[in-house]
C-alpha cells in the first residue's frame, strides 16, 4: 500500500500541540471567520481570543463585532484603532513610492496584511498565545502576507488557516453555522476587502474577465455618467512627499484621505479594472476602487518629477516598480524593502509643492505644478527673447551627443558594402 505523506509546514500545529492553550484569531465579523471561531475551539481544543483592526472599513460596527465574538464565546476581544498608523506607516511610504503593481494596482489590501499580522503577533505575545488564525483562502496572496510577516516577527509561532484545513464549501459553512448558532449574515456576492486607501471586489461575475464589472460592485465611486456635468479642480499641497491640505486647507491624514476619497468617488474617478498576476501563478480579474489614491500618486509623481533630475527620476521608477513588487508579493519584512525606503525618503524630501487637477467625469488631468524645489527654470525653458538657455552652445552638444549612432552606422554600411 502505498502511503500517502502530506506536507505540513514548520508553522502549522499538531492538533494535541495547542490542546488547553490560546490562538488569536483575526476576526473581521463574517461568516467565515464567525464559523472559524467556533471551529477552532473545538478542533484544537483551545481557547480563543479574537483581534479586529480598524484601518477605515467603512460602515463596520467594531462594537457589534466584539459582542458578536464574545456570544461566540472568545475568552477576550481586542478592537484596534489603526487607522494612523496604517496611514503613516503603510500608505505614505507607498505613495511617496508611487506604488502600483503592475502599474494600476495601488496595493490597499497587500498593504494591510503587514499590520494585521504584526498585531496579531504583538497580541498573542501579550497574551502568552502559542498560535495566530486568519481567514485567509489558500489560493491568494493575503495567506503568504500573513504569513510570512507572522513567522518573521515571531519563528515560533504557530500559524492555523482553517479554510484550507477544514475542506467546507459554502453549503458545508452554513450549516455548520446553523448547527452552532452563529447567525448567518446576508452576503454580498462578491468578495470584499477595504481601508482607508481602497476597496478590492472579487468573485461571482467579476470572474469573466471579458464581461464589464456589473454596476452592483462599485460603493464607492458613482458610474462616470452620474457624475457632476461640471468640472471639479482641487489643489493638493505636499510636504516631504505627504499631503497636507487640500485648497489651502489643511487637515489631518486621516481626513485628507476620506475627503479625497469623497471628492474623488462623486467625479468617478478610481475605477480600476485590472487582470493581476497573483503570487501563486494565478492570474485573476480585480475591480478596484480607489479615488484617494489614484488622485494621490498621480499627483505626487507629477511634483516628484518635478523636483528630480532626468538621472533620478528614471532611477526612481525602477525602485517604485520594485518596492511596488515586493510588497505584492509578500516581503514587506524583507530588508531590501527597507533599504529602498531610504532612498524613497530621501527623494521625498524635496517634494514640497502644490499640484493642481481638473476632475471630470471619471478622469483626474494634472493642469498644474509649483514647488520651490523644482527644476523648472522659466528663463531657461522660455521661447521667449529673454531666454538665457545659451541656444549656440547647442551645436557643439549635438555633435558629440550622437558621435557613437553615427559611428556604428557608419561602421555596419562600410561592412555591408564590402559583402
Ligand atoms: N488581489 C488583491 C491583492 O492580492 C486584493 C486582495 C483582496 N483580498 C481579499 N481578501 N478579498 O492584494
Amino acid at each position: 500500500m502505498k502511503v500517502v505523506k502530506l506536507f505540513k509546514a514548520n508553522f502549522q500545529p499538531e492538533k494535541e500541540e495547542l490542546k488547553g492553550k490560546t490562538v488569536v484569531l483575526l476576526y473581521s465579523g463574517g461568516l467565515d471567520t464567525s464559523v472559524m471561531l467556533k471551529w477552532i475551539q473545538e478542533k484544537y481544543e483551545c481557547s480563543l481570543i479574537s483581534l479586529t483592526l480598524d484601518i477605515g472599513q467603512r460602515g463596520k460596527d467594531f462594537k457589534k463585532i466584539e459582542e458578536k465574538a464574545k456570544k461566540l464565546g472568545v475568552k477576550k476581544h481586542f478592537t484596534i484603532d489603526a487607522k494612523q498608523e496604517f496611514i503613516d506607516n503603510y500608505v505614505f511610504p507607498a505613495l511617496k513610492a508611487n506604488a502600483l503593481y503592475e502599474g494600476t494596482y495601488p496595493l490597499h489590501s497587500a498593504l494591510s496584511r503587514p499590520l494585521l499580522a504584526k498585531w496579531a503577533i504583538k497580541i498573542a505575545k501579550k497574551e502568552g498565545a502559542a498560535a495566530i488564525a486568519h481567514g485567509c483562502t489558500g489560493k491568494g496572496n493575503d495567506q503568504v502576507r500573513i504569513t510570512v510577516t507572522a513567522y518573521t516577527i515571531n519563528p515560533d509561532i504557530k500559524i492555523i488557516q482553517p479554510v484550507v484545513e477544514w475542506g467546507f464549501n459554502r453549503e458545508d459553512e452554513v450549516e455548520y453555522a446553523k448547527k452552532h448558532s452563529i447567525p448567518i449574515p446576508s452576503q454580498s456576492k462578491y468578495s470584499i476587502d477595504e481601508n482607508l486607501w481602497g476597496r478590492s471586489i472579487e468573485c461571482s461575475d467579476l470572474e469573466y474577465p471579458e464581461m464589464e464589472p456589473n454596476e452592483d460592485a462599485f460603493e464607492w465611486t458613482v458610474n462616470p455618467k452620474n457624475a457632476p456635468d461640471k468640472v471639479e479642480y482641487i489643489t493638493i499641497e505636499f510636504q516631504k512627499g505627504i499631503p497636507v491640505a487640500i485648497n489651502g486647507e489643511h487637515m489631518d491624514s486621516i481626513k485628507l484621505i476620506q475627503k479625497l476619497n469623497d471628492i474623488g468617488g462623486k467625479n468617478s474617478i478610481g475605477r480600476l479594472d485590472h487582470l493581476e498576476d497573483r503570487i501563486v501563478g494565478i492570474k485573476s480579474r480585480e475591480i478596484y476602487e480607489n479615488p484617494a489614491a489614484v488622485l494621490l500618486i498621480s499627483a505626487h509623481k507629477d511634483l516628484e518629477k518635478s523636483v528630480c533630475t532626468t538621472q533620478e527620476f528614471a532611477f526612481k521608477s525602477l525602485v517604485d516598480e520594485k518596492w511596488a513588487n515586493l510588497v505584492y508579493s509578500a516581503l514587506w519584512v524583507d530588508p531590501l524593502k527597507e533599504d529602498l525606503d531610504v532612498f524613497i525618503n530621501n527623494v521625498n524630501e524635496r517634494v514640497n509643492g502644490e499640484v493642481r487637477l481638473k476632475l471630470y467625469k471619471g478622469t483626474a488631468q494634472i493642469v498644474g505644478r509649483k514647488s520651490d524645489w523644482a527644476l523648472y527654470d522659466y528663463n531657461l525653458a522660455t521661447y521667449e527673447k529673454i531666454s538665457k538657455f545659451n541656444e549656440k552652445a547647442s551645436a557643439g552638444f549635438m555633435e558629440l551627443y550622437g558621435l557613437q549612432a553615427k559611428l556604428a552606422h557608419m561602421i555596419k554600411k562600410k561592412n555591408e558594402d564590402l559583402e
